[in-house]
């Protein structure tokens, strides 16, 4: 029997998406969709600008848009996906889980919270764990799991790999889709023919939430990972796909080839969306590329390329999609965990 599910935020680029990958989904149903009040009362059709690239799903054009609200959701849904602005999400999604919601979340609010599991699957599937801390603490009946920002996402598994290696300090540079402001986020005027160099906020994500989904959990918190992270952010004119340059430092010192091994080695797991090889790897120094590279795995897979020996370890290009891998096939791939671990 397939779990019912709902959308928050179904209408922005990330809920599009999130409803791209969640009506043809196996395990799960979609029930009820929910955005602002600019939209609710409408039909999903005519609330949301369809901007993906597949049609709006039948089951899903008719749904009447609800409230972002507990008591707007029918009675038998189980699992929630929010892909709701941070300071909504800060504001809302506890009021779900106290009502005994699941939600598997996009939104940065609580990533860095010691009790909130920050989880990709394949990199630390264990942290799942800190919800049994989350309840205690919180006097939770629902839980509250997030996915990493997208530029995060799109090179921890990467690092995770290197870490056999010994990872002591890593520097980054990405080169970010338009797709990752949201609808409304880039105008055309600031961004065709021109690079903005800051993204709000964005650098200190990077620098603070790989440590945490690199870090160790005991069962009762997670040890950061010490290695050192600093990062530069810069928006480019690309539709989808987060390209990263990443410098890692490693108290090793092993050979590109070593390195390329390491990462297409490293295992995916068995759930639905996960890709069946997580990192691929080229020998082309001129791949990935966004436009080539970002379906890879159906849009869930990271690609990696260009390595480099340095002084103090390895350089090399990464890249992933960021509303498929970066966020909404992130979260769905965490509601599919929660369900195998038995949350649902
Ligand atoms: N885009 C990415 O690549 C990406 C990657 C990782 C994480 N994220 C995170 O995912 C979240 C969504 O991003 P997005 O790019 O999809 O944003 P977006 O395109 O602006 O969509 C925002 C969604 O939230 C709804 N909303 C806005 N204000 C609301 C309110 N006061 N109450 C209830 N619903 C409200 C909107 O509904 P209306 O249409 O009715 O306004 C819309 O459905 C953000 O937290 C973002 O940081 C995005």
């Amino acid at each position: 029997m397939s779990t019912r599910v709902g959308v928050l935020g179904a209408t922005g680029a990330v809920g599009q998406r999130l409803i791209q990958l969640l009506a043809p989904h196996p395990e799960f149903e979609i029930a009820t969709l929910t955005a602002s009040e600019n939209s609710a009362g409408k039909p999903y059709r005519e609330a949301a600008k369809w901007r993906v690239n597949t049609p709006i799903p039948d089951a899903v054009a008719d749904i009447t848009v609800v409230d972002t609200d507990p008591s707007a959701m029918p009675n038998d849904v189980d699992l929630l996906f929010s892909s709701l602005p941070s300071n909504v999400g800060a504001r809302v999604e506890p009021t779900f889980v106290e009502e005994g919601y699941i939600v598997s979340s996009n939104s940065s609010n609580g990533r860095m919270d010691d009790d909130i599991p920050l989880t990709i699957p394949e990199v630390n599937p264990d942290h799942l764990g800190l919800i049994e801390v989350q309840r205690d603490e919180r006097g939770w009946d629902g839980a509250l799991v997030k996915n990493p920002n997208c530029s995060t996402i799109t090179m921890v598994p990467t690092l995770a790999a290197l870490d056999e290696f010994g990872l002591e300090r890593v520097h980054v540079a990405t080169l970010q889709a338009v797709s990752g402001a949201g609808y409304s986020g880039v105008t055309s005027m600031e961004i065709i023919d021109n690079v903005l160099p800051h993204i709000g906020g964005e650098a200190p994500k990077m620098e603070t939430e790989s440590r945490k989904l690199l870090g160790e959990f005991d069962g009762a918190a997670v040890t950061h990972h010490d290695a050192e992270v600093s990062a530069s952010t810069n928006r480019v004119p690309t539709l989808d796909g987060h390209l990263e340059n990443v410098w890692a430092d490693l108290t090793d010192s092993p050979t590109t080839e070593e390195v390329a091994v390491a990462m297409e080695a490293f295992p995916s797991i068995d759930l639905h969306s996960s890709p069946e090889q997580l990192i691929v790897v080229f020998d082309d120094p001129a791949r990935p590329q966004p436009r080539m590279d970002r379906m890879l795995g159906g849009g869930m897979s990271v690609s990696a390329g260009g390595f480099r020996e340095t002084p103090h370890g390895v350089q090399y290009n990464c890249l992933a999609h960021n509303t498929i891998r970066g966020a909404a096939g992130a979260s769905v791939l965490n509601g599919e965990l929660l369900s195998r671990e038995g949350y649902l």
